[in-house]
């Protein structure tokens, strides 16, 4: 007898009768589905009491963590069923020890197929549009939005704020005002996190993306480079100071005073260059935070401890001259340091630099020598 003489035959018999392992018992299919019910409620309460994000800072944030807890409640149950059913058939509907016989063949069953593909098709559909409503709501356009531009580059960020013509290394917002953030990339693919505002976006070399936010609990966090882009990705880290309107005014007037009256430090990427009018100008440990220059490097004097460049607290004696320390800032594959590599660090800070900003870092890290 072949194989399709036999399944004809089984065919002709009509549907199997009942599985003899579970011949005795009564409601095999309804004490699974209720095994099914109690470890998906489990599950859930399990998940919703897990803290899975920091502290929310942002009107955002309860609205993506409320999303987050719907989703949770929706999957922990799919999860847990087709667990369930595997599971229990893998323990009821074992081989017995020398069986060796084929199971009942089956041909399908129009019920079970009808309702695995509609449940799951309501809920995806459900959830999307929960989810979009979601996305339109926190992207909708606010009054009073202030504009950052965010510039991800290996491995630092630096913030532009086009309305005030500030450009820092420390992001510093106003609570309450909604915020629009412009994110570019000088070099490859970075991503712009900060995890109490539960905003997260690629920042990407060519394009500019957009995301906005309403900061609205004071405090310090950190913004993190969620994507991988080279040897200093973890040291991509800086933080956000969000503060009282008034003392982020004085903020940014602070920081026009150092930037030297009205003028600003030429913001690489063109739109908003200043002119050369930075006469009295930032201090070298200023600009050494508001460059990013932490990000990569070593130095004690400044707090900094990254190690994708030299330790610039420990030049050798040769090293540790004005000549030398000018000429690596403003051309830094010209001598590379034993154990580093060439084309790391960004070649424009000849550009961004005023000639007595220049003169500044240079003899601030002379200074900071160890
Ligand atoms: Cu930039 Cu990781």
């Amino acid at each position: 007898m072949d194989e399709r003489e036999r399944v004809q035959e089984d065919e002709a018999k009509g549907p199997p009768e009942t599985d003899p392992r579970i011949a005795g018992e009564r409601h095999p299919v309804a004490r699974m589905i209720g095994i099914g019910i109690l470890a998906s409620l489990v599950g859930i309460a399990i998940t919703l009491l897990i803290d899975w994000f920091p502290e929310p800072a942002a009107g955002s944030a309860d609205k993506i963590d409320d999303l987050y807890d719907i989703l949770l409640i929706c999957s922990v149950p799919v999860f847990v069923l087709v667990m369930t059913i595997a599971i229990y058939s893998v323990v009821r509907f074992r081989a017995k020890p020398g069986d060796l016989g084929d199971g009942a063949p089956i041909h399908g069953n129009t019920r079970l197929e009808v309702i695995w593909v509609t449940i799951p098709f309501i809920m995806v559909t459900a959830l999307a549009i929960y989810g979009w409503i979601v996305l339109d709501d926190i992207e909708a356009k606010q009054p009073n939005t202030m504009v950052v531009n965010v510039t991800g580059q290996q491995f630092t960020w630096t913030f532009d704020y086009p309305s005030e013509k500030v450009q820092t290394g420390e992001l510093v917002l106003p609570v309450d005002r909604p915020i629009e953030f412009k994110i570019q990339s000088k070099d490859v693919i970075h991503s712009f996190w900060v995890p109490q505002f539960r905003l997260k976006s690629d920042a990407v070399p060519g394009l500019t993306t957009k995301i906005r936010v309403t900061p609205n609990k004071e405090g310090h966090y950190e913004v993190v480079c969620a994507e991988l882009c080279g040897i200093g990705h973890s040291t991509m880290r800086q933080f956000v100071r969000v503060l009282p309107a008034d003392e982020f005014e004085s903020w940014i007037s602070d920081q026009k005073k150092a930037a030297g009256g009205g003028g600003e430090t030429s913001a690489g990427g063109g739109e908003t260059s200043g002119g050369g009018e930075q006469a009295a100008g930032a201090s070298g440990e200023d600009l050494f935070a508001s460059l990013g220059c932490s990000g990569c490097h070593t130095l004690a004097a400044a707090g900094a401890d990254a190690k994708v460049g030299p330790d610039l607290g420990k030049l050798a004696k040769a090293e540790a001259t004005a000549n030398f320390i000018q000429t690596s800032i403003v051309d830094p594959n010209a001598k590379i340091t034993k154990g580093f590599n060439p084309d790391i660090m960004p070649k424009d800070f000849g550009d961004r630099l005023s000639k007595q900003e220049l003169d500044a870092l240079v003899k601030y890290l002379l200074e900071s020598q160890e």
